[in-house]
């Protein structure tokens, strides 16, 4: 009987592109993925362990699949992903998942299906080895907008961080492969596509660097948008901005994480800059390339932070004027560094300051979005419902369209208004049309 699998991703980018490696592995093994838990004869959480919330989340599906299991006692149930590495002692013992296989692991899953069913007992698979997925096409159901991991790991051991634990160290996929499959992504009709990795802008092979690949994928023909995400502070230079600058398809939004705005916390964070450098980058970006737009990652209550720290941290954040910002509690993470950090700081204290970080953000991202009012943008649409368009101007903002227009085309929008942060826009004319 064929098999019948369903994919449920938690987490970031890197996991939602793997999702769909573990998609075509499974495919080339002969399963077909199904859109619904019922129908599926084996269940996948693909997991994130960044935060403790993304943990309880994905552990509170798991438990919900085992009570599934036992009116469907021949479902398999597997954890992959940073918790399968993060928890491979525990999770089939104690928590009872059939198969699990951390980020490194997901070519053996066909044999560990075969390895479960004969042996009834849990499969656990977590090797950190340097897998990149060289020669596995990752399916995707979007037919706008398409991934390429370009590397994978991470080296940084920011002290709060648990990736360089659980996804390994940094190693770049071939230009060859990439360039294989951004030509792939084109074929399927894709006209936006992101480079993604824990820290992109180290990508390398031989003498190449990320701008020699970033050139040599925008040279490519056929497609309209390049995005990459993420990169470290430290590592970009003004060299980066003005080639950013000379590529015709790249769009200018860089998500540049923050995490704090104290010198003493992002040193005891093991960030690699100060509160200065930091500034002078975003500075950089803006004189070289004046549309750009930035995101950023903040956290608050990292231990040890101070009422005089997190001042720092709303300082920065009102004189860096985001256009979008990701605000965390920190989580403590065992096996960190920050971990053994003492003292740290009140859950309370840290629920207090994050959400006076989130209204201050709130208020300027608000803000950016009314500044829109009546300028003409660039979008490409990538959805639509019954009655309007979804699209996405280059610096990544969404902007709802009020009128259905075809999906994967470029038009120039005006906006009329803005309701909340979104603005909403009437199309111009077609680019196509020009
Ligand atoms: N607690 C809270 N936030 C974290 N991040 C990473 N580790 C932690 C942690 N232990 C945040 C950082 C990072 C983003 C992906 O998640 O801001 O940039
Ligand atoms: Fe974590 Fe730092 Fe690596 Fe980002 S760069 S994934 S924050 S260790």
């Amino acid at each position: 009987m064929i098999k019948k699998f369903f994919i449920r991703t938690y987490g970031c980018q890197m996991n939602q592109y793997e999702a769909g490696v573990v998609s075509t592995i499974m495919d080339k093994a002969g399963y077909i993925q199904v859109n619904s838990e019922n129908d599926a004869d084996i269940i996948y959480l693909i997991t994130c362990s960044v935060r403790n919330h993304a943990e309880q989340r994905a552990l509170g599906r798991l438990n919900a699949l085992k009570r599934l299991k036992k009116s469907k006692p021949d479902l398999i149930i597997g954890i992959l992903g940073c918790m399968a590495q993060n928890y491979k002692d525990i999770l089939g013992t104690k928590y009872g998942a059939d198969l699990v296989a951390g980020p490194d692991e997901y070519l053996k899953l066909p044999d560990m299906i075969n390895a479960f069913i004969q042996s009834q007992s849990s499969q656990i698979c977590t090797n950190l080895t340097t897998e990149n997925y060289e020669g596995i096409m990752p399916k995707s159901n979007n037919k706008v907008s398409g991934f390429i991991s370009v590397m994978r790991g991470c080296n940084n051991f920011c002290t709060y961080c648990i990736v360089p634990y659980v996804r390994g160290r940094e190693r770049s996929k071939s230009k060859t492969q990439i360039i294989k499959e951004a030509e792939e992504l084109i074929k399927n009709g894709i006209k936006d596509i992101t480079l993604v990795g824990q820290n992109v802008l180290v990508w390398q092979e031989n003498n190449l660097s990320f701008l020699d690949l970033l050139k040599a994928i925008n040279d490519l023909e056929g497609f309209e948008r390049l995005r990459f995400i993420t990169s470290h502070p430290k590592d970009l230079t003004p060299k980066h901005y003005e080639v950013f600058a000379s590529l015709d398809k790249f769009c200018p939004h860089i998500h540049l994480p923050l995490q704090s705005g104290s010198n003493r916390i992002l040193q005891l964070m093991n960030r690699g800059y100060s509160k200065e450098q930091y500034i002078k980058k975003i500075e950089m970006g803006r004189k070289i390339i004046p549309e750009i737009s930035f995101s950023t990652d903040v956290m608050v209550g990292f231990p040890t932070e101070t009422e005089q720290d997190f001042n720092e941290t709303l300082e920065v954040i009102k004189q860096l004027q985001y256009d979008y910002a990701y605000m965390f509690k920190y989580s403590e993470r065992p096996s960190t560094k920050a971990f053994d950090i003492e003292p740290k700081v009140d859950v309370k204290l840290s629920q207090e300051r994050l959400i006076k970080l989130i209204e201050t953000q709130n208020q300027i991202t608000e803000q950016k979005s009314k500044d829109l009012s009546a300028k003409i943008l660039e979008v490409l649409i990538e959805s639509k419902n019954s009655k309007q368009s979804f699209a996405r101007t280059k610096t990544n903002k969404v902007v709802i369209i009020e009128e259905l227009v075809e999906i994967g085309t470029i038009y120039q929008c005006k906006i009329i208004k803005v309701a909340g942060w979104t603005p909403i826009g009437t199309i111009v004319n077609n680019m196509a049309n020009n």
